[in-house]
């Protein structure tokens, strides 16, 4: 039988498959399941800067409720501008304590100080690895995409500097050139790339001509731009590509690690076919490494990456050209 162990971010891993950050991830009989299943690791849902300013915002207002007694009270409470989801911290110490896998802890934010500060809390809680989730809506005409990666990159540098356990980033495939980014967080130390996050999406219904709110999971071969950057990284960083966006099967997973990936993280197909289908891909990714006569995922872990390609444009758009050339496009 084949042996599906990797290694992530110097993680041991029993096999690739990693639950995503998700709903599921945010609840502990559900991340027994996960383990249950067979995930070789789970990440957690996100803690959103959202969440650290609202309880903030509330906690301003039960406060304004007693105005007389405020002085007072922050003096009972001195850490009051850093009260926060101490609840979410809670349930990350929970859910590490509850599994044998490793827990990774999940931060989005905007603001540079709560980077830093929420980075140490989660690395408080026992986390094995922290995922920083670099997505944030552009929303200003006046910053220039060199603007908001130099301040991606400093965040990235004052965590780093702080922060003990393993870093990984989680990217949007929304940079003007993936590689040159990815390069320089390789160079601070980022030790995992999780490529791509797959953002919600505004959507409008026409015929009540109002916002659509879709819960949109991954639906087809959405691991496309995964695969390309994984085939293009690797061999060319030190750290490790988890792939990410539809990955749905068991031979999905097993494409991105022939292009390079450590790893895969799976979110939509836990949804649409329960947390217990997360057996079936591993088992699926075992009966084909059987089948070909792998005994290890390191035997063919890049085999068709880049580097190792015989067609070395195979990740360029110049294939977009063959294509044109070779195929009949006319009928
Ligand atoms: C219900 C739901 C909740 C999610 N919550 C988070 C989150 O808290 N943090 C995060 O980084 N990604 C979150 N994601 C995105 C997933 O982790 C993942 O990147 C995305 O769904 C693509 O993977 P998939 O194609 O396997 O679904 C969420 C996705 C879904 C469907």
């Amino acid at each position: 039988m084949a042996d599906l162990k990797t290694t992530y971010m110097g993680l041991e891993l029993k096999n690739p498959f990693i639950a995503g950050a998700s709903g599921y991830t945010a609840n502990l009989d559900k991340i027994k399941q996960l383990e249950e299943a067979g995930a070789a690791a789970i990440v957690t849902a996100s803690l959103f800067e959202e969440q650290i300013q609202y309880e903030r915002f509330r906690l301003e207002e039960d406060l304004h409720q007693f105005d007389n007694l405020y002085a007072e009270m922050t003096n009972f409470f001195p850490q009051v501008k850093h009260a926060g989801p101490k609840d979410h911290l809670g349930w990350v110490r929970k859910a590490k304590e509850a599994v044998g896998i490793p827990v990774i802890a999940s931060l989005n934010a905007v603001n540079r100080g709560i980077w830093s500060e929420w980075a140490l809390q989660l690395e408080d809680t026992g986390a094995d690895a922290l995922e920083l989730n670099f997505y944030a809506t552009p929303n200003s005409f006046e910053k220039s995409s060199m603007d908001v990666e130099s301040e991606q990159i400093e965040i990235l540098g004052e965590i780093k500097n702080k922060v003990k356990i393993p870093l990984s980033v989680k990217l949007s495939a929304f940079y003007s050139n993936p590689l040159y980014f990815i390069k320089q967080l390789d160079e601070i130390g980022v030790r995992g790339f999780v490529l791509f996050n797959r953002l919600f999406q505004p959507d409008i219904n026409v015929e009540e001509q109002t916002n659509l709110y879709r819960h949109n999971l991954s639906t087809g071969t959405e691991y496309e731009a995964s695969l390309r950057y994984a085939g293009l990284l690797h061999g060319n960083i030190k750290g490790d590509v988890c792939a990410n966006s539809g990955i749905l099967s068991g031979k999905d997973a097993i494409k991105l690690v022939l292009a390079g990936a450590s790893c895969v993280q799976v979110v939509s197909t836990l949804y649409k076919n329960k947390i217990s289908s997360l057996a079936n891909l591993i088992k699926e990714a075992a009966s084909w490494m059987d089948g070909k006569g792998y005994k290890e995922l390191s035997a063919f872990k890049g085999k068709l990456s880049a580097t190792n390609n015989q067609d070395p444009g195979f990740y360029r758009r110049a294939q977009y050209v063959k294509n044109l050339i070779k195929a009949d496009y006319t009928s």
